[in-house]
């Protein structure tokens, strides 16, 4: 059972360790983590934000277990050096290409967002977001025009098989939960939009039961915060997912109760907070670590049948929640390491 650690920047060393803590607290047999360098951290050691050595512990483990990256320090750097790569290229590398990002408020906790309680109690709902196309992989550069004007620009596109993939592990997300699955896009002005609905519509054939909708992604974000009870499944593109993920985690109360899967088509997974390396309280010991913790319990589930160790971690964050403890994002005073304390003891 062997986890690649990856805590990376800002925060993400803090959150991790509280994850770490919790795992080791477990007892799992066989149980091997292995730390690897990424994102800024590496950058400065080995020159390369995801080197090689990274990618070799990656490739050699089980499961991954990711903090964050990023660094404002080096927003000057040349793109594929920035910190940034390291989760990308990880993603790229290792055909991660399915990220489930589950919100769901806690029992008991719908005070703790700024949606009105009745709304977001309702919330039960899993962001499925495509992880290897999109803007974000398509040709992209800074040019100079003939009459000298500086143009941006990044090509979107999906090609059919990249939609078909996404949609399957959708469809059948929703086949384990409610049935229903909502396909955000854009088809009413973007053409790579409009192949994702195409293809959506085809492999629909292969679930009846499931309810599909479509949904643009501008009403989606509205929706989301009008009556997210209405989602189930979300399926969408890699910008979509990015934007959207970061809105429903507020609906549940805050970005630091958000964890995430990123799976292949094979057993390799990546597990992450959704968010990133919080540069503005990174080393005060305030981050919630609980996104983190929860992460955990998704990579015990998904990439080692450990349904019930997950099931306890989830318990026991539910149980920290109930029992007051509060990050600053909640609103709260308690620390990282205090929250972590709290989590393990209620394991
Ligand atoms: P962010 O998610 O790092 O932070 C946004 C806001 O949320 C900040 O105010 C931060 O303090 C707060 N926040 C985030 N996580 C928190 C936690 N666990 N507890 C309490 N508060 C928390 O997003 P940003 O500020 O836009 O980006 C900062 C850096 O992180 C950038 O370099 C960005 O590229 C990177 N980033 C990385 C990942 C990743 O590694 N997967 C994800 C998102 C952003
Ligand atoms: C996320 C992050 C990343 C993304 C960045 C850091 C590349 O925002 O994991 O949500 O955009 O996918
Ligand atoms: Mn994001």
């Amino acid at each position: 059972m062997k986890i690649a650690v990856f805590a990376g920047d800002g925060i993400g060393p803090e959150v991790t360790h509280e994850a770490v803590r919790v795992l080791k607290a477990l007892h799992l047999p066989g149980l091997e983590l292995i730390e690897g360098d990424v994102g800024a951290a590496a950058y400065r050691k080995h020159g390369h934000p995801l080197p090689q050595q990274t990618l070799d512990i990656a490739r050699s483990a089980g499961a991954i277990l990711f903090g964050a990256v990023g660094d404002f320090g080096c927003d000057d750097l040349e793109r594929n050096l920035r910190p940034e790569q390291a989760i990308l290229g990880l993603r790229k590398e290792l055909a991660l290409f399915a990220n489930l990002r589950p919100a769901t408020v806690f029992k008991g906790l719908e005070d703790l967002t700024t949606l009105r309680p009745e709304v977001a109690g309702k919330i039960d709902l899993l962001i499925v977001r495509e992880l290897n196309g999109d803007v974000y992989f398509g040709e992209k550069a800074i040019r100079t025009l003939p009459d000298g004007r500086r143009q941006g620009y990044d090509i979107m596109s999906y090609a059919e098989d990249e939609v078909r993939r996404i949609a399957h592990v959708g469809f059948r997300a929703a086949m384990g939960r409610r049935k229903q699955l909502c396909s955000v896009d854009k088809a009413n002005v973007l053409e790579t939009s409009q192949l994702w609905r195409d293809v959506v519509l085809e492999v629909a054939r292969d679930y009846p039961e499931v309810e599909l909708s479509h949904m643009y992604v501008d009403n989606a974000a509205m929706q989301l915060v009008r009556n997210p009870g209405q989602f189930d499944v979300i399926v969408t593109g890699n910008l979509f997912g990015d934007i959207l993920s970061d809105q429903a985690s507020m609906c549940v109360g805050s970005i630091g109760l958000l964890a995430s899967a990123s799976l292949s088509e094979g057993t390799l997974g990546l597990y992450e907070p959704i968010h990133g390396s919080a540069p503005d309280i990174a080393g005060k010991g305030v981050a919630n670590p609980m996104a983190t913790i929860l992460s955990a319990a998704m990579l015990l589930r998904h990439s080692f049948g450990l349904e019930a160790e997950a099931a306890r971690i989830e318990a026991a964050v539910a149980r920290a929640l109930a029992d007051g403890f509060r990050g600053g994002d909640l609103g709260g005073s308690d620390g990282t390491v205090a929250i972590g304390d709290a989590v393990l003891a209620r394991l």
